[in-house]
């Protein structure tokens, strides 16, 4: 018997990417769906898997600032925030420089484009060996939570991809904070682990709203939403409902999204608990209130989509 080496995961996964296949893409954040972001081919297929009602942008993931600087038009601000947030959860948006590398259906027919290197180490070993720009949107079926698990990311999409990569549990478990840093403004469109502070210390005060331009097309009022309906501030659930808590002594310690009251823990939790919920089968699902401050803007913001509204 002839037995021929194995090629590793990350070189298969490379290999994929080239042949315009799709791939399941570990990040710090949640697990991405990825493709080659220069082949429109390769893009649509990420829109199809996902059942988007709408092309909406993607974020190009590369594997240092040098690779984003030769696909992005970078000014002071937008370098400085590379330099103190990458690797890691930060997507920044910022003029198209090479608009073949991230292609035009992968920004949505923009002129800026998002960009991001992640802090997983998997996922930037997968973009050096590829060469390229991976756009990767979560690796959820539009509208669904985003899989912070390499189960629920193969759950959700694997029978549409060429490869997967396994890189355990999502240490952040939201997804990136989104700043556009256009036309002179930097402003806060999504927000994510990198919290509003943290971006006003490197840039001072960002934006009061998003202008024109700035806006983050993506975004829809029902979205990471379980099949359960989602209520959130609940103090008390009503019957049938599944509670989830926050903090010390607020409901049942399984069902927590933190028992200490820690944030980054939370955040963590959120969209697996979401899922395992929605597994019961409860008539509904109760959030208590998390408060809103640093990270908790995030977990927030994620709530109330799911819940069906727009913060
Ligand atoms: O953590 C994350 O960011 C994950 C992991 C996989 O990296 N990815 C992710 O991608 O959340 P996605 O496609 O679900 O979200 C991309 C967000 C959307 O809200 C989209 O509207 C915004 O980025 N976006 C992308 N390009 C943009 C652009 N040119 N201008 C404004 N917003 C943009
Ligand atoms: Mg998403």
């Amino acid at each position: 018997m002839i037995v021929t080496p194995q090629k590793d995961a990350v070189a298969t996964a490379a290999d994929a990417l080239r042949a315009g296949k799709l791939v399941i893409l570990p990040t710090e954040t949640v697990y991405g769906l990825g493709a080659d972001a220069s082949n429109p081919e390769a893009v649509a297929a990420i829109f199809e898997a996902k059942g988007r009602p709408r092309f909406n942008p993607l974020i190009a993931h590369v594997a240092d600032s040098a690779a984003a600087e030769k696909v992005a038009i970078f000014d002071d601000r937008s370098r400085a925030l590379a330099e103190a947030f990458w690797p890691g959860p930060l997507t920044i948006v910022a003029p198209i420089k090479n608009r073949f590398a991230v292609c035009d259906l992968a920004r949505a027919g923009l002129d800026s484009v998002a960009i991001r290197v992640p802090g997983h180490a998997k996922a930037r070993e997968v973009i050096a060996a590829f060469g390229g720009a991976v756009v990767a949107p979560s690796a959820n079926r539009s509208g669904r939570p985003s899989p912070t698990t390499y189960a629920d990311a193969v759950e959700e999409t694997g029978l549409a991809t060429g490869a997967a990569i396994d890189g355990g549990p999502c240490a952040v478990g939201v997804e990136s904070t989104v700043v556009s840093v256009l036309g002179g403004q930097v402003a806060l469109l999504r927000p994510g682990s990198v919290t509003r502070r943290e971006l006003e210390e490197i840039v001072g005060p960002l934006a009061e709203r998003a202008e024109e331009g700035h806006r983050s097309p993506g975004r829809m009022a029902l979205h990471y939403a379980p099949d359960a309906p989602v209520r959130i501030n609940v103090e008390q659930p009503a019957e049938g409902e599944l509670l989830l808590g926050f903090g010390e002594g607020v409901g049942d310690p399984r069902w927590s999204l933190s028992p200490t009251g820690n944030l980054r823990e939370a955040a963590a939790n959120l969209f697996r608990l979401l899922r395992e919920a929605d597994r019961t089968h409860p008539k509904g699902i109760a959030v208590t209130p998390v408060p809103n401050d640093g990270l908790g803007e995030a977990i927030n913001d994620r709530l109330k989509r799911a819940a069906g509204f727009v913060g």
